[in-house]
């Protein structure tokens, strides 16, 4: 189902590819900057990168810090053979930045292979997708009433509004925070959701309590590791990832990251950043000039660089980042409030224990890939699913659950010997990544940290707040490139301008 804004959103995405440059060209009084540090190469700090290119033109040099895997939270593993996600894996058919970047490199989408999803409570199996939809519809109809239909209206109706950042960044327009930018997207009711748990938002909305439990939570589990108290922003983002029509990067979506990295022709220095202070300098037309140091430390050991303009793109959050920020007033602090939420994700090369889902079904006959889970004392696990390569091969074909195949468990804790034991008949290999994955969301809201840190540095991730997913990350990243570039040129007419939609309808 698509609604007549979201279609306006796709045709529009056919002139957001021509290349055409956002109006902003008109004032340059100033000269460009000449450096630009980006400090992390997740796909936040590889779109920057990106799009600081598009927005500063070839002349400026962009350095992009990484002192780990480039990807940061994108990231495979190899078992066996072929390379499997372990992170974020999937994306939203209407993530036009994402669909952009792969257009843009030339990177394939991963074919794709039918799924099928139960529903586990600890003890069986609550619900099991049948090969035909139209029982499976009767059944849900029966116990749900028109409960998904309305859901799907529910989630549209925020999309639809959520779409407008496409057209606003098109016209070059940016945001000082995360809740300007929401507020321009879909006004005092985004605000709204954010500040209140998914379950009060479609408790209000009129969807009764079986339903959120039994299908609501399942979804919000598998996505963010958390309860249906998230807030109702990142929960209606975590709905539409139950969506139809989701794909991945062929190859594995890190690839996106090194793509962009190359695309922006910056240059990638694999070095940690430790801190960065605020250095004063005369300048040669006699007034002085500020610029960043940032200090790093890499492998062949320490050392320093300045730069005109900075872009964080890690989150500075406990655990996550620690970088010292010094001689800034007011002080700028390592790590904000706020937690991140720790998802462990274990991929195991194994054969699957069915009896552990409770299904007398055979092995042989067992062909759901999907598994997620109700919040329940008796699940240990948040989602368990047969897991395809990053790049499927001619002639792959998913094997069933009687013979060796790779599963991923999400568990908010590492699985014991005991209950990998339980859960698998035999293994040949575990391989156990812990994440500090995504804030761990907990309405009413904060103020989120600001995009701008100090004059000249930006911090991207504070987008997080919102909702986390790779685009956001990548809205968020073509927001602070705007904004550094409007803020340098001193374009204030592109900066939180208020009632966007209104004043761009007749444009489209
Ligand atoms: C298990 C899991 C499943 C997920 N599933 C999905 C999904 O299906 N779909 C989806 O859209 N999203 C998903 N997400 C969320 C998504 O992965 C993230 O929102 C996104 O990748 C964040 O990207 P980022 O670049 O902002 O941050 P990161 O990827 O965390 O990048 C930050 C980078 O900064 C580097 N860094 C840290 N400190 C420093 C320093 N001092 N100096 C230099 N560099 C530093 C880090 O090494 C890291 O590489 C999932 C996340 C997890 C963990
Ligand atoms: C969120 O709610 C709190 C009170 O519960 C209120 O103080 C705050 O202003 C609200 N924030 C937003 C962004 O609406
Ligand atoms: C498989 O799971 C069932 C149910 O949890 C359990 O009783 C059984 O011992 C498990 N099988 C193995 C081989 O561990």
């Amino acid at each position: 189902m698509i609604s007549l804004n979201t279609l306006r959103a796709l045709l529009f995405l056919g002139f957001l590819h021509s290349g055409r440059r956002s109006l902003t060209s008109a004032a340059n009084l100033q000269e460009p900057p000449k450096s630009i540090a980006v400090v992390g190469a997740g796909i936040g700090g590889t779109a920057a990168a990106f799009y600081l290119r598009q927005e500063f033109g070839p002349a400026v040099k962009i350095d992009v810090f990484e002192p780990g895997t480039v990807g940061g939270r994108l990231a495979t593993v190899k078992i066996g053979e072929y390379e499997y996600e372990t992170g974020g894996s999937v994306i939203h058919p209407l993530n036009l930045h994402m669909k952009h970047f792969i257009e843009k490199l030339g990177i394939p989408s991963r074919k794709n292979l039918p799924s099928k999803m139960a529903i586990f409570d600890g003890n069986e199996l609550v619900f099991e997708e049948s090969d035909w939809y139209i029982v499976n519809f009767f059944r849900m109809l029966w116990r749900h009433g028109f409960g998904f239909l309305r859901m799907q209206m529910w989630v549209e109706s925020i999309l639809d509004k959520f779409m407008r950042i496409y057209q606003y960044q098109q016209y070059g327009y940016s945001f000082t925070t995360v809740e300007r930018l929401l507020h321009a997207m879909g006004g005092d009711g985004f605000l709204t959701l954010i500040n209140q748990t998914l379950e009060e938002a479609m408790m209000g909305d009129g969807f009764s309590q079986v339903f959120i439990n039994d299908i609501v939570a399942p979804v919000t589990r598998v996505n963010y590791g958390q309860s249906v108290r998230i807030n109702a922003f990142v929960g209606s983002v975590s709905l539409a990832g139950a969506d139809s029509g989701l794909w991945a990067v062929d190859g594995g979506n890190k690839k996106v990251c090194t793509g962009l990295l190359y695309n922006s022709k910056s240059e990638i220095i694999p070095a940690k950043v430790t801190s960065i202070s605020v250095k004063v300098r005369p300048s040669k037309k006699g007034n002085s000039a500020s610029f960043y140091e940032v200090n790093y430390v890499g492998e062949s050991g320490s050392a320093h660089s300045l730069y005109d303009i900075v872009i964080i793109a890690t989150p500075l959050h406990q655990g996550k980042s620690d970088i010292a920020f010094s001689g800034f007033s007011p002080p700028i602090p390592s790590h904000y409030p706020g937690l991140y939420h720790e998802t462990v994700a274990t991929l195991v090369h194994g054969k699957l224990n069915v009896s552990y889902l409770g299904t007398s079904e055979p092995a042989s006959k067992f062909t759901v890939s999907e598994i997620l889970t109700t919040d329940s004392k008796s699940c240990a696990i948040n989602s368990l699913s047969s897991l395809d390569p990053v790049h499927i091969p001619n002639g792959y074909r998913r094997p069933s659950a009687s013979h060796t195949a790779v599963w991923k468990v999400f568990s908010p804790k590492p699985l014991s010997r005991e209950q990998l034991q339980q859960m698998f008949l035999s293994y040949e290999s575990v391989s156990e990544t812990p994440w500090l994955a995504y804030p761990s969301y907990r309405p009413p809201h904060r103020n989120t940290p600001p995009f701008i840190l100090h004059d000249r540095l930006y911090y991207l991730n504070a987008m997080e707040w919102a909702a986390s997913a790779m685009e956001m990350s990548a809205i968020a990243a073509r927001n602070v490139a705007l904004l550094a570039h409007h803020r340098w040129h001193e374009q204030v007419g592109k900066i939180d301008q208020e009632d966007l939609h209104t004043r761009l309808r007749g444009e489209l």
